[in-house]
């Protein structure tokens, strides 16, 4: 398991059923003039610095994300899309900058004649990018939330692509392994892999096309990117490769304000990703369920409150069957957290036994699904300023490094995001994530997500967060939440704490190595649940603000990353 073992003490980190074991935390970073907390430090020190410019949180969100452009560009990205929740005061906002399907994309893109799936076209190459959403979905949170200028806002990612940065360990390992698919296409191995090798941990690197990309970025918005040159490049490279995607699939792109899923839970209002993602749907629906199964009066270790957490992912999950693009979802918020429709959910459960996924529908539309594959694709950052402004923002290229096709004249990496539809309705994508006809490919179409952004608040404090992970991102946030809210976690250790996951199909509980006892798995086992051990479960960043002004940033120690950071006051 990677679970770093940095910090400075020792503390009992348990979670659910799970072991007691003695694991290290590391304090989390506190002050009081806002914090952030992103995968990479030099990212999170752009942030600290735009709020110490007197940036708000939205101006530090968007500078921190570009600079994840810069120095972890196999996650952060101009070439992809993301979401974002935004808490202004009493303003709760969402902004969908997730990807479109190109114009020239239908159901039949990643079929071959017979109907099958063609390996690998919704996974490499351009044919499986989605028209990139974070050129002007950053500009336009910026626009709307940002107070400091836009050129102040890009300038510091500018800068590190320009002047250079030290390869962290994390990009380093991820270039090495996805070498084979990366090095397929000469523009990439040209950039990563100079003489055949990727640049080694702590060497310095400049990215000078992308420094170029973002002073132009700086002075003319999006359509640096999203017209002219280089979205004809980025036409020309992706035809090169038998994609579809072209400069007028960019130009047309717009990002959309939308209502956050909103709900009550344990006392905290939460407002999450709404379609076109399912994770706001799925942290509240699971929120919910394990509420009405009194989660709060079970016992935190041992069996039960696994085998409850479970049941209540086997539901919802099922349900995300139905999820899609808004004008497609067969149902939504309303729907899936309806009172009505919740209390049936949580009276199907069974509070010794395990359900059998094929007993839950919309079964009927699935078919058995392989597995859940490792991936760390996708980046999440937690901002918070002095005012108490929130921003959760997850961006994502899909995959490590997208498609694995890098545009030279632009910088950056395109986007593998139509592999989130369900290319073939029933079978199983990257996640193992079984999906229906409301998650189809057509054109112009967001494919479903799972990135949940959440904030939550209450009287005197509020949370931002989310996380990495693909379909483990819901179910992470869940647990992160709980542990906070009832189990009177810091918000380090309710990130620390083991984690497990369901998802419906395949028909099992993942678990962290230590996140179960032998005992509780026993138990688990003899109620019917089937146990897969995987090595980490998503990476959550959180920040929390409490009255007064006080701040405290934490970084999940899964994965090897994060670092996290507070402006302290000046006197
Ligand atoms: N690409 C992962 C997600 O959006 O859920």
């Amino acid at each position: 398991m990677s679970i770093s073992r940095t910090g400075c003490f020792a503390i009992v980190l348990v979670l659910l059923g799970s072991l007691p074991l003695a694991a290290a935390s590391r304090p989390p970073a506190q002050g009081g003039g806002g914090a952030v907390a992103s995968d990479e430090r030099l990212a999170t020190e752009v942030g600290l610095e735009i709020l110490r410019q007197g940036g708000n949180a939205a101006d530090a969100a968007v500078a921190t994300a570009l600079a994840l452009v810069v120095v972890e560009p196999e996650a952060g990205n101009l070439g992809g899309g993301g979401l974002a929740v935004i808490k202004f005061g009493d303003e709760v906002t969402y902004l969908d900058f997730r990807e479109t399907a190109p114009a020239a994309a239908h159901r039949k893109t990643y079929l071959d004649e017979a109907g099958e799936p063609v390996p690998e076209a919704s996974l490499v190459g351009p044919l499986a990018a989605g028209v990139p959403g974070s050129p002007s979905g950053l500009f336009e949170l910026h626009r709307r939330y940002g107070k400091l200028k836009w050129r102040v806002v890009v300038e510091p990612a500018r800068r590190l692509a320009a002047d250079g940065f030290a390869v962290s360990r994390r990009l380093h390992h991820g270039l090495v392994a996805k070498k084979e698919v990366l090095t397929r296409f000469s523009e990439t191995a040209d950039r990563w892999f100079p003489e055949g090798e990727a640049p080694a941990p702590g060497a310095m690197l400049r990215i000078p096309e992308l420094a170029a990309t973002l002073a132009d970025y700086a002075s003319e918005g999006p359509t640096a990117i999203t017209s002219g040159d280089r979205a004809r490049a980025i036409e020309e490279v992706s035809k090169r490769y038998g994609g579809i995607l072209t400069a007028d699939d960019l130009a047309a792109y717009a990002p959309v304000w939308r209502e956050p899923v909103r709900f009550e839970a344990f006392g905290w209002q939460v407002a999450s990703a709404d379609l076109p993602s399912s994770g706001g749907i799925l942290v509240g629906s699971t929120a919910a369920i394990v509420d009405r199964l009194s989660w709060r009066d079970t016992p935190r270790f041992g069996a039960q409150r696994v085998h409850l957490i479970a049941e209540a992912w086997r539901r919802a999950f099922a349900d995300r069957f139905l999820l899609g693009d808004p004008s497609a979802a067969k149902a939504g918020a309303d729907e899936l957290l309806a009172s009505s429709w919740l209390d049936q959910r949580s009276a199907s459960v069974d509070p010794m036994k395990a359900s059998a996924s094929s007993s839950v529908e919309p079964w009927e539309h699935a078919v058995a699904s392989d597995g859940v594959s490792e991936s760390s694709d996708t980046t999440h950052l937690s901002v918070v300023d002095a005012d108490g402004n929130l921003v959760a923002l997850t961006t994502t290229l899909n995959g490590l490094f997208g498609c694995a096709l890098y545009v030279p004249e632009a910088g950056f990496f395109l986007n593998n995001e139509m592999d989130d539809f369900a290319t073939v309705p029933g079978r199983p994508n990257l996640y193992g994530l079984v999906q229906g006809e409301a998650n189809e490919v057509a054109a112009g179409k967001r494919m479903l997500s799972s990135m949940s952004p959440t904030v939550a608040w209450r009287e005197g404090e509020a949370v931002a967060l989310g996380g990495r992970g693909g379909s483990r991102i819901p179910t992470a946030t869940l647990q992160v939440l709980l542990n906070f809210w009832l189990d009177d976690d810091n918000l380090q250790a309710a990130l620390d704490r083991p984690r497990v996951h369901h998802q419906w199909l395949p028909d099992q509980i993942f678990s962290e190595d230590d996140a179960l006892s032998p005992e509780t798995k026993a138990e688990l086992e003899a109620r019917g649940h089937e146990i897969t051990w995987v090595g980490s479960l998503a990476q959550v960043h959180a920040v929390r603000w409490s009255a007064g002004g006080q701040v405290e940033a934490a970084v999940d120690p899964r994965g090897g990353g994060g670092a996290s950071g507070v402006v302290r006051p000046l006197f």
